[in-house]
C-alpha cells in the first residue's frame, strides 16, 4: 500500500536515466540478454528498491553491470586466469563471472556471501549508460520475481507500471536469455546457470568447467530455483499427454501447443489428435520455423508471455535438442513447467 507510485516513461534519453540513477531510483535497462531492473549498485536504499520493486526474497543476489575493466577491479579482489581468458572471450556479452567481492560490494547485493557477480552487457546505449556513471548499476531482470524475463521495453511496462520512473528503450533483446553463469570458487571453475552462451562454447575455452549440480532449496544461483520462469498458463511436455491423460485437457475450447521447430508438427499433431484433442483447438506456436536454437532462444520469453496473452489455461510444449543452446532452453521450460501438486 505505501509502494511509490511513478508516472512510468519509456523513452531513449540517456541523460534522464542517468539523473534518475543518480537520485538513487530505478531504471529497467536493455541489455543483449533480457531487459535489466537497475539501480546504484554501491547504494543500499537503491539496492532496496531494487528488492521491492520486483518483490525478490533478499536470500537472492544480485548481478552488478559494468562497463569497463577497471571497474571490475575495484568490485573483486582477485581475477584467476582462467576467469580472464573467458572475459576476454565473450565480454561486452552474456557471461557473468562470480568472483571473491571486495569490502566495497554491499552485503545486500551478494546476499551475505564473499563473492560478487559481475557481467559487462553486450549493448550500445547500456554501456554508454555505464561508462557514464561512477558506480556498478544492479540488475536482476526487470520482472517481478518468479515470472518469464522481459526482452521488450513494452514487457517491463506491462508488469512494472508504477513502480519505476523510466524504461530507457533498446529495443528487442538479441539473445532472449539470461547471462550463462560462472563461478570461479577456489580452483573450480562451474557453470551455475545455462544461458546465452552454450557450454559448449565455455568449454573450448576452459575444458575443466562442469556444470554445477542445481540443489532447489539452497542454490548457489537461485535462479535454478523449480518454478523461476512459470508463466500464468500451465505449461506440460508432450511426452506427459501421450503416456496419459490426467490433464482433462479435451475440456478446453484452445490450447496452446509450442514447437521448438516446424518439423514437429505433423507428428504432434497427429498424437494429439489420437489422443482425442481436436486440431481446430490447437493455437500453434514454433520457437523457430528452421530449428535454429539462436532464433529460438531469442522468442523464447516473447513466446512464453503470449501464451498469457492469448489467456490460453494449458500449453503443451516439446523439448529443444538436447545441445548447445537447446540446452539453456529445455532448461527453463523445465523451470516453466506446470507440476500438479
Ligand atoms: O542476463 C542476465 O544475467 C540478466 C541481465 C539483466 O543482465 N540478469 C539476470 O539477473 O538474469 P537475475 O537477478 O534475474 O538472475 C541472476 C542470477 C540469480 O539466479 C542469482 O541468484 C545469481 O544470478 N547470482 C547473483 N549473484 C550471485 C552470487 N554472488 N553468487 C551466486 N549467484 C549469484
Ligand atoms: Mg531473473
Amino acid at each position: 500500500m505505501n509502494d511509490p507510485h511513478f508516472n512510468t516513461e519509456i523513452g531513449c534519453d540517456l541523460s534522464r536515466a542517468i539523473e534518475i540513477l543518480n537520485e538513487g531510483n530505478l531504471v529497467a535497462i536493455p541489455t543483449e540478454t533480457v531487459y535489466g531492473l537497475a539501480g546504484n549498485g554501491l547504494n543500499e536504499s537503491s539496492i532496496l528498491k531494487i528488492f521491492e520493486a520486483k518483490n525478490r526474497p533478499f536470500f537472492d543476489p544480485l548481478i552488478l553491470h559494468i562497463g569497463n575493466l577497471e571497474m571490475l577491479h575495484e568490485l573483486v579482489s582477485n581475477i584467476p586466469e582462467s576467469c580472464n581468458r573467458l572475459i576476454q572471450k565473450f565480454w561486452p556479452g552474456p557471461l557473468t563471472v562470480i568472483l571473491p567481492k571486495k569490502d566495497i560490494v554491499p552485503d545486500l547485493i551478494t546476499s551475505g556471501s564473499d563473492y560478487v557477480a559481475v557481467r559487462m552487457p553486450k549493448h550500445e546505449l547500456t554501456l554508454q549508460l555505464l561508462n557514464s556513471i561512477s558506480y556498478p548499476l544492479a540488475a536482476p531482470s526487470a520482472n517481478p520475481f518468479k515470472y518469464v524475463s522481459p526482452t521488450t521495453a513494452m514487457h517491463v511496462y506491462q508488469q512494472l507500471q508504477g513502480k519505476i520512473p523510466y524504461i530507457l528503450n533498446g529495443g528487442d533483446c538479441k539473445i532472449g536469455i539470461e547471462s550463462t553463469i560462472v563461478s570461479f570458487m577456489g580452483d573450480a571453475v562451474k557453470i551455475q546457470r545455462l544461458g546465452g552462451i552454450a557450454i559448449e562454447e565455455i568449454r573450448k575455452e576452459l575444458p575443466e568447467a562442469i556444470l554445477a549440480n542445481q540443489p532447489e532449496e539452497h542454490p548457489v544461483a537461485p535462479g535454478q530455483l523449480k518454478h523461476h520462469y512459470a508463466p500464468g498458463c500451465k505449461l506440460i511436455p508432450f511426452e506427459n499427454i501421450l503416456i496419459g491423460d490426467n490433464y482433462e485437457l479435451q475440456n478446453f475450447e484452445k490450447i496452446g501447443v509450442v514447437l521448438f521447430e516446424s518439423a514437429q508438427k505433423s507428428e504432434t499433431e497427429s498424437k494429439l489428435i489420437n489422443k482425442g484433442i481436436s486440431w481446430n483447438c490447437i493455437q500453434w506456436f514454433v520457437l523457430s520455423e528452421s530449428g535454429n536454437s539462436v532464433e529460438a532462444t531469442q522468442n523464447l520469453f516473447s513466446t512464453l508471455r503470449k501464451l498469457d496473452n492469448e489467456q490460453l489455461p494449458w500449453a503443451i510444449f516439446r523439448w529443444a535438442p538436447e545441445k548447445e543452446l537447446g540446452l539453456a532452453i529445455n532448461d527453463r521450460l523445465k523451470k516453466a513447467q506446470y507440476l500438479p501438486i
